[in-house]
């Protein structure tokens, strides 16, 4: 049977103390809702729908780029409302599968077991047994143990909050038989909501079977409702993603100080050490090693290539056998060929550095091209911006920078050519040429040193 799939994000989310929609609160780099939103998606529904509320158009501008329905619930009157909003968008030869915008780590294998068990003409439930279910519904079961109802919280006698196997709030159903126990729903109970809950009373009303499917991961079925919720479910998040690249054959020194914020792409061999942050789309060859606290974003770095500590790499690429750091900042579009060598305190932008130039210390390049071989002595910089204007830097190949050279765009240092230390180069340097520019060097004899003044 074809699945449709309803996210419900339409609540206000008032413990998160926060003018930012809930479901736009970021785990792992992408917002709450964009984890359920890619997780349903591994189902290749035939719909989604996002019922949203709270924040309304910053929470659908925020997934213009998705094929989705949006579905405005104006007022929160309770989640059977939410997905009666939905209703008239599915269609009654499938099956809905109704997820949380807020429960971010639900895997997809959960959600396809609840799709399945609907297809079988029944009601799923998704559930789990936890340690302390205040807060949550109570899954009731008879004395066969079949699901008869789900009991919220503030419904629920004593006996019944004695029950620890709780309603993720999961819950998938043919669309056709759905749609009547949601018309039939009432709010009288003790938060005057229309409960999707009651769905499962309804169902066994209809004589439609209940099988409720437990879920072992406690952190899968969480929600947040706070920060502090927010944060445990990163950290769980971080420790899945952690695990999922150690089984890959990626080395993590403490996996506990290690940090995805998007996707890793990454070969054998290859060894993180600790406060590690990757963030959007890295890739990593085989046999790459990063060093202590670094920082890289949205960058493809190739087999064999070392980050040394304490480096910040963005929108960059690093071609394979590469050394870069420690302390080096490589700054977008910067492109460093085959084993080039970027040193401390070197800050590279928007420059191509061909296959084994070296730029070791203290340096700045940016909008330049860098020849093979090239060596930058340490102190060099490109002055590339005139106040108004950004002009580009030019070094052929095996040409040899002298240490403190200011190279003063736009210019160009021919292949093979010295510029002597401490140059200041505005002109062009020939190819081949020893270039020098710089005050001569003179010694006055007989010079004194002031002296103090005595009064
Ligand atoms: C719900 C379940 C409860 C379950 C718990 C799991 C019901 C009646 N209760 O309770 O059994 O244990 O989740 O976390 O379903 N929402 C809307 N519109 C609304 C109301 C809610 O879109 O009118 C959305 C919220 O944004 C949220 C989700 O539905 O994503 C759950 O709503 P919430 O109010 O948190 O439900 P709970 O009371 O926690
Ligand atoms: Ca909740």
């Amino acid at each position: 049977m074809p699945i449709e799939i309803v996210i419900l994000a339409a609540g206000q989310g008032t413990r998160m103390r926060s003018t930012l929609p809930k479901v736009l609160h970021d785990l792992g780099g992408r917002p709450l809702l964009g984890h359920v939103m890619d997780t349903a998606a591994v189902l290749n529904p035939t719909r989604l729908c996002v019922v949203y509320g709270h924040g309304g158009d910053t929470v659908m501008s925020t997934f213009a780029d998705r094929d989705a329905t949006w579905v405005h619930q104006s007022e929160q009157r309770g989640t059977g409302h939410a997905v009666l909003q939905a209703a008239p968008h599915l269609s009654d030869e499938a099956v809905v599968l109704i997820l949380f915008g807020d429960v971010p780590l639900v895997r997809s294998e959960t959600l396809e077991a609840a799709a399945a068990i609907a297809s079988q003409d029944k009601l799923a439930v998704v559930s789990a047994m936890v340690a302390d279910p205040t807060g949550y519904g109570r899954v009731i079961r008879d004395a066969n143990d079949s699901v008869v109802a789900i009991r919220e919280h503030k419904d629920a006698s004593s006996a019944e909050l004695a029950i620890r196997e709780i309603n993720t709030g999961i819950m998938a159903a043919p669309v056709n038989r759905l749609r009547g126990w949601l018309e039939g729903l009432t709010n009288d109970n003790a938060q005057g909501e229309y409960y999707l809950t009651d769905a499962v009373e309804a169902a066994l009303a209809d004589g439609v079977a209940i099988e409720a499917s437990v879920v072992l991961d406690e952190d899968e079925v969480s929600g947040v409702n706070d920060r502090v919720q927010l944060a445990r479910l990163e950290r769980a998040y971080q420790h899945r993603e952690a695990e999922r690249l150690m089984r890959a054959g990626v080395s993590l020194r403490d996996p506990t100080r290690f940090d995805v914020r998007g996707t890793v792409e990454a070969g054998t061999e290859v060894s993180i050490d600790v406060n590690v942050v990757l963030s959007g789309r890295v890739t990593l060859g085989t046999g790459v090693r990063i060093g202590p606290n670094c920082v890289v974003s949205d960058t493809n770095i190739g087999d064999g290539v070392e980050i040394l500590a304490n480096c910040v790499i963005e929108s960059a690429s690093i071609a394979a056998g590469a050394r870069v750091g420690p302390f080096a900042r490589v700054r977008p579009e910067a492109d460093l060929g085959p084993d080039v060598h970027v040193g401390n305190f070197v800050e590279i932008k928007k420059s191509v550095l061909k296959r084994g130039a070296k730029v070791n210390h203290l340096t700045y390049i940016g909008d330049s091209e860098v020849g093979e071989r090239v060596n930058v002595g340490a102190g060099t910089i490109t002055c590339n911006y005139d106040g108004a204007n950004k002009h580009r830097t030019t070094i052929e190949d095996d040409a040899f920078i002298g240490s403190g050279a200011m190279l003063v765009a736009p210019v160009t240092v021919g292949a093979g050519a010295t510029i002597g230390a401490g140059s200041t180069i505005s002109r062009d340097a020939p190819a081949n040429e020893l270039t020098v520019a710089r005050g001569k060097q003179r010694s006055i004899s007989g010079w004194q040193r002031p002296v103090k003044n005595k009064k």
